[in-house]
């Protein structure tokens, strides 16, 4: 084989064959296909897509790519500990996991929730968690056993070791447009979920301008083909598909998603935030065999001992304060009326260009960038009230990101319908 002839065959709409596949992913990972043919191929996938076999097989080269994790031997007072993890899609503002694992780690589960970084217009976990000061993702694998027998929740990036061929391309496409794609997507995180051994994993698929996938009938096959790749491989998956075309709670960025998650730890925050984050902790303590109302922890403190645990146990500091942005510009409603639409698309982009992502492979993140919303469709507004407040600690970003607001929010008459909150189930 040679990238070459495997790009053009995908270029020119052809299935890759097993072998095909087995190379490349093979070759890529030890640095024998370069990251320009492998940027390519990805774009030739975007374009031509992938039938299920290709997809399949794909994934199984991702995961023999490293190594994989077994969690069968956690135990906790003496008894084996059941694994369930989550994973969204990509969101903006989708800061679910926050809340989520620790509440889930709260009722007896063990979270093992390897998250990633940044994708495009859509924030990353590990990047929002970084700006508590002190706070580390990268464990060792040790580490990580004993933190899910002692804390039950971990959040933190994939080992280099857990399917370094995702790691690779997972940074290529973000930067070359070659993010959305069904096969890429499902192929990245259930190679990614599968290697690291959860006995149960709950996916939610979004849906809308700020997903990767747009339509409706996209997203369902996304989540089919997960849904798929998870029984061959013996992982309990259930799917959600949740609205994505407003941004979830009040901020996307950094630091300001986890001043959010906390509220929602503290039994307050956004009722979407809050709504989404009970309706997939319901489905991963069914997946765990636990019957209980996630709703109960969060009101008695007892997922937020779980996040301060988890905090700590990475070496973060939870009463730390967090980082604030040393610049602030505030953008006003034009007009009175009612807010129908926010789109998600533009508060994420917005919240890139602000310093919240990469514009680039490996470059650093602004834990204070982001943007922070003060209505959301449905609200009511003057002229002159405050609509988005947008944080950078590089004034010069602002002017960008006022462009990928510009058109963002639609402020009408109030019988003009409202568009839905984001995390509604569909
Ligand atoms: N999340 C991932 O892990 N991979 C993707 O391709 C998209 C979202």
């Amino acid at each position: 084989h040679d990238a070459v002839s495997v790009i053009a065959a995908k270029r020119d709409g052809h299935a890759l064959t097993d072998g095909q596949i087995d190379w490349v992913v093979d070759a890529f990972t030890t640095g024998a296909v370069a990251d320009e043919q492998m940027s390519a191929l990805a774009m030739a996938i975007v374009l031509r897509g992938m039938d299920r076999r290709e997809i399949a097989r794909w994934t199984r080269a991702m995961i023999a790519s490293g190594d994989r994790m077994d969690f069968g031997a956690l135990r906790r007072d003496g008894r084996s500990l059941r694994t369930v993890d989550k994973h969204s899609t990509g969101g903006v503002g989708d800061k679910i996991t926050l809340p989520l694992a620790p509440l889930v780690a709260s009722y007896g589960l063990a979270v093992p929730q390897l998250s990633g970084r940044g994708l495009g217009h859509t924030g990353g976990t590990l990047d929002k968690l970084e700006s508590i000061p002190g706070w580390r993702a990268d464990v060792t694998a040790a580490d990580m056993m004993t933190q899910l027998e002692n804390v039950g929740a971990i959040v933190c990036a994939a080992g280099s070791g857990l399917a370094p061929a995702d790691k690779r391309l997972y940074a290529l496409r973000d930067v070359t447009a070659t993010v959305e794609s069904i096969p890429l997507i499902a192929s990245s995180i259930m190679s990614k979920k599968i290697a690291e051994g959860t006995g149960a994993l709950v996916l939610d698929v979004k849906v809308g301008s700020g997903a990767f996938m747009k339509s409706i009938d996209d997203a369902r096959e996304l989540a089919e083909t997960m849904v798929a790749l998870g029984a061959d491989a013996g992982v309990e998956t259930v799917a959600l598909v949740t609205a994505m075309s407003t941004p979830l709670g009040y901020t996307a960025g950094n630091a300001i998603e986890v001043e959010e998650s906390l509220e929602v730890l503290s039994g307050g925050g956004p009722d979407d935030v809050v709504e989404l984050t009970l309706a997939l902790a319901a489905e991963m303590l069914a997946a765990g065999g636990i019957d209980a109302d996630p709703a109960t922890n969060l009101s008695n403190g007892r997922a937020m001992d779980s996040w301060r645990a988890m905090i700590a146990a990475q070496g973060g500091d939870p009463d730390a304060p967090l980082p604030r942005a040393d610049h602030q510009e505030v953008i006003t409603a034009e007009r009175d009326g009612v807010v129908t639409r926010l789109d998600a698309l533009g508060v994420g982009v917005a919240a890139w260009r602000l310093g919240a992502g990469r514009a680039r492979q490996g470059e650093d993140v602004q834990h204070e960038a982001g943007v922070r919303w003060h209505a959301r469709p449905g609200d009511r507004v003057h002229a002159g009230d405050p609509l988005f407040t947008l944080s950078t600690q590089t004034p010069e970003r602002f002017a960008s990101a006022r462009e990928a607001l510009a058109d963002a929010v639609t402020v009408a008459d109030a019988h003009d319908g409202v568009s839905d909150l984001a995390g509604t189930l569909i």
